[in-house]
């Protein structure tokens, strides 16, 4: 399958992600800000749940009408940024499971290297959908996707909030049958590998550590 990218431009996410670029945004707010765009993304990125037809007595009759056919999810946050969107996620869809991965870049090869990886014992009977606010490079979320996919999910899609062009190129080639979610397209990478203009670093941001 082809890869399908989404960029959410709905007036409320990008208002909210105006919030989030501001230096002057505290680490409360910024929090907040990540959980409700978290929120609305998720809205959109599970908009293909299958529905299954059920009958419900109303106070007036029965009604013939849908509830979710009962697809599992998990969502797998990669450490540390991605655990800012949890809250999001699990207030729509609080049953599901999370996974987390934790990768490093070796600062001789430059490659990433896996530190932590926790994921659900039934992955294999999920649709997954991987957590990060910042698609930079592209290169952390390659690599959790490989190890994710070694597991046998049953679909993966990745949600971030503001993506590079760079990390979308790479991304869609190493896993094209990958759907992409963001919430904003910005301009390029700078030397240190930030995504400009960006937020900043969204780890420090979401947990007050500069
Ligand atoms: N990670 C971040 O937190 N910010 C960037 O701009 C790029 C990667």
């Amino acid at each position: 399958m082809k890869n399908q990218i989404f960029i959410m431009n709905h007036p409320l996410i990008q208002h909210k992600i105006s919030l989030l670029r501001d230096k002057a945004t505290g680490v409360k707010e910024f929090r907040e800000m990540i959980s409700e765009i978290t929120m609305l993304m998720c809205y959109e990125a599970t908009r293909d749940l299958p529905l299954k037809e059920v009958e419900i007595e109303t106070p007036l009759a029965v009604a013939k009408t849908k509830i979710l056919a009962g697809r599992k999810i998990a969502f797998i946050p990669i450490l540390r940024a991605g655990i800012g969107m949890v809250d999001g996620v699990m207030e729509l869809i609080p049953a599901a499971k999370i996974g987390h991965i934790g990768l490093y870049r070796d600062p001789e090869t430059l490659r990433p290297v896996k530190y932590y990886s926790k994921l659900p014992s039934d992955i294999d009977d999920r649709d997954v959908i991987v957590l990060d606010p910042m698609l930079a490079t592209g290169g952390t979320a390659v690599d959790a996707i490989d190890i994710i996919k070694k597991e046998k999910p049953k679909s993966i899609k990745f949600m971030c909030i503001i993506a590079a062009p760079e990390g979308v190129s790479l991304l869609t080639e190493k896993h094209p049958d990958v759907q992409v979610y963001c919430a904003a397209m910005d301009e390029k990478l700078n030397d240190h590998g930030y995504i400009v203009p960006g937020l900043g670093d969204a780890g420090d941001r979401i947990f007050g550590t500069k």
